[in-house]
């Protein structure tokens, strides 16, 4: 397994040998090695097993360090920057060349954002270049919001995780980007749509479409437990043929599930804190002895927007 700590030197030894470990973040744990480095970069997609089609997230500690790694950054864009960053915001822009294509897949655009966790932001300041990182769960699984979820996924392929405790946010980032003149939001996350457009007025959100993975994490079948999660309707009867049933809930239990077998996201419909713990208790839920989870969704506003769009995918049957 990975050796778990908060040694800032051993982090940047390894991440100078070209190597991959675990970094917290605000939003979810990564996985991260040297971006400007193509190897580093493959063995980021090679200890994910993820197709390589699918473009890397770069992470930095300041707006002043973006202007090496992107071009173009208008009014807007650095609205968004000033107002949202270190915070759960991705921003997609023209990339220079200094950034390898494997970590765009080919694209123009990079992503681009600035983790809001201290722990990372001084190792960020500490390095000369810019950490790839994408959310440190193998291809397809819930991402990890602390050390031990990565250690209990990736530890065997990695050396180090970094330990900055529990995510704060739970969800990863929002990422957004701009065609001609329009806003667009690609994945909704952390930092929600109504904060966004105080900002920049009216934005566009892309719905997840299976049939369109123009960016993976809108792929359908992601965020899935291993078991089996099953969306209840409004007024829907639970099916008690299916043998053990767990329950993953906004603020009410479920009256026909024994209660040993349920979690509550936020008993007081608190968004923030439903996204916190999210991913963690869908993980407690996938450990127990059931079958299926049962679950719900949340109101679609603030953050439930993004929680919900967490659910749907993880819910889809193939
Ligand atoms: O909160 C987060 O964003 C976390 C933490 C670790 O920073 N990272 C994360 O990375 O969620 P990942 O790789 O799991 O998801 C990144 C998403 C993917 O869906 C990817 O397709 C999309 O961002 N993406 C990355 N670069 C892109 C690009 N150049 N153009 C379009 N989509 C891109
Ligand atoms: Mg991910």
């Amino acid at each position: 397994m990975a050796i778990i700590g908060k040694d800032i030197d051993e982090a940047i030894r390894l991440l100078n040998d070209g190597e991959v470990i675990g970094i917290p973040t605000e939003t979810v744990y990564g996985l991260a090695g040297n971006a400007l480095n193509t190897d580093a970069a493959a063995k980021i997609f090679e200890v994910k097993n993820r197709p390589s089609f699918d473009p890397l997230i770069i992470h930095t500690n300041s707006i002043e360090r973006f202007t090496t790694y992107v071009s173009e950054i208008d009014e807007r864009v650095y609205a968004l920057a000033e107002k949202f960053m270190p915070g759960p915001l991705t921003l997609l822009l023209p990339r220079k060349t200094i950034i390898p294509d494997l970590v765009t897949s080919g694209l123009d655009n990079v992503a681009i954002r600035i983790p809001e966790h201290p722990l990372t932001l001084e190792l960020l300041s500490q390095l000369d270049y810019p950490l790839a990182a994408p959310s440190a769960n193998p291809f397809g699984y819930i991402s990890p919001t602390s050390a031990v979820h990565v250690n209990n996924q990736l530890g065997d392929k990695i050396k180090y995780i970094l330990d900055g405790g529990e995510c704060r946010v739970g969800i990863e980032s929002t990422i957004i980007g701009f065609v001609e003149h329009e806003a667009i939001v690609y994945r909704k996350g952390g930092l929600s749509i109504e904060e966004i457009e105080e900002v920049v007025g009216k934005v566009k959100v892309i719905e997840h479409s299976s049939s369109n993975p123009q960016a993976p994490g809108m792929l359908k079948s992601h965020y899935a437990p291993k078991k089996p999660l099953i969306l209840l309707e409004a007024n829907q009867g639970i099916n008690t043929n299916l043998g053990n049933i767990a329950y993953l809930g906004f603020q009410f239990y479920h009256p026909d599930i024994p209660l040993e077998n349920q979690l509550l996201l936020s008993p007081n419909g608190d968004f923030r804190e439903a996204a916190k713990h999210l991913f963690a208790y869908m993980r407690q839920l996938d450990a127990m002895d059931v079958n299926y989870i049962y679950t719900e969704l949340l109101p679609e506003k603030d953050l439930g927007r993004a929680i919900n769009d967490r659910i749907r995918r993880a819910t889809v049957k193939e």
